[in-house]
């Protein structure tokens, strides 16, 4: 539903992305992976439309995004950012709320809270509800970012590093929201990750970059040794638990140290 192809995208003079062709089909999670620097997040802005692409297309339903304004895109593609903000002071609600925003058009409808409460329903946020953002834990903001995306109602969902600086326990209920959702609303999930291993557990897809292209991209079958050696030049072992793969990572024990 969502195809790009021959994609260049860049800043200035210099093309990140370098003929990317790639589809994303919904009800699946995609883990996005590669080393910084790789064009991750220049792929995913790129999708959300922030930045034009130089070359190829983007097309999500058969339509070429370029066509639609930027309201039209956030009907259908939902992004959260790497870095992303937030008003300190505004509540939990007001914040979802502000997802509604490309439907709304003069004040919010009845349907608009309607949707709201079910979110915050569905995600546990409900005792932080009237609480503001600012006063929130790491897990909590982010858990309330992903409702705020969810309140566009998109089809596609990007999520630039969505776990990062959360404990292990809350990566794991935010993956678990994302793989819930995924499959409750039949969105296409682009997660970029940087935890080979949480990558494996929750995403059913995996994208591997290296240098502004798609280095292989397929099911948890093509995650071998010499993928991750090529792509992020470490050595590691994979072993398999409960026919679930995991990697283990080499130590060194440096002498002087
Ligand atoms: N706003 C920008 N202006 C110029 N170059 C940028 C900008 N953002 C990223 N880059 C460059 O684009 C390349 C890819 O960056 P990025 O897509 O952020 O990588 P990743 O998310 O995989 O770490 C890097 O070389 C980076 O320095
Ligand atoms: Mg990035």
């Amino acid at each position: 539903m969502l195809r790009i192809k021959e994609l260049f995208s860049g800043y200035g003079d210099i093309d990140v992305l370098k003929g990317l062709n790639i589809e994303f089909t919904k009800g699946i999670v995609y883990a996005v992976l590669g080393p910084n620097g790789s064009g991750k997040s220049t792929l995913l802005k790129t999708i959300d439309g922030i930045i034009k692409p130089k070359k190829g297309t983007i097309c999500i339903n058969g339509e070429y995004i370029k066509k639609h304004s930027a309201k039209e895109i956030a009907k259908k593609i939902a992004y959260l950012p790497q870095h992303s903000n937030s008003v300190p002071y505004s509540t939990v609600f007001d914040t979802i709320l502000l997802g509604r925003k490309p439907h709304i058009s003069f004040e919010p409808t009845k349907r608009d809270l309607e949707i709201i409460e079910k979110i915050i329903h569905d995600l546990s946020l409900s005792k932080f509800a009237f609480r503001k953002i600012n006063e929130l834990s790491g897990g909590e903001t982010q858990k309330v970012l992903i409702a705020r995306a969810l309140a566009q109602q998109p089809e596609v969902l990007l999520l630039d590093e969505p776990v990062n600086h959360l404990d292990p326990k809350n990566q794991i209920e935010i993956l678990n929201i994302l793989q819930r959702v995924t499959k409750s609303l039949n969105l296409a999930t682009i997660i970029v990750l940087h935890d080979l291993n949480l990558g494996i557990q929750f995403a059913d897809y995996f994208v591997f970059m290296k240098n502004g292209e798609i280095y292989r991209a397929g099911d948890s079958s093509i995650i071998e040794p010499s993928i991750v050696k090529n792509v992020y030049d470490i050595d590691v072992k994979i072993v398999e638990i409960n026919g679930k793969k995991f990697l283990t990572f080499p130590v060194t024990s440096d002498e002087g140290f």
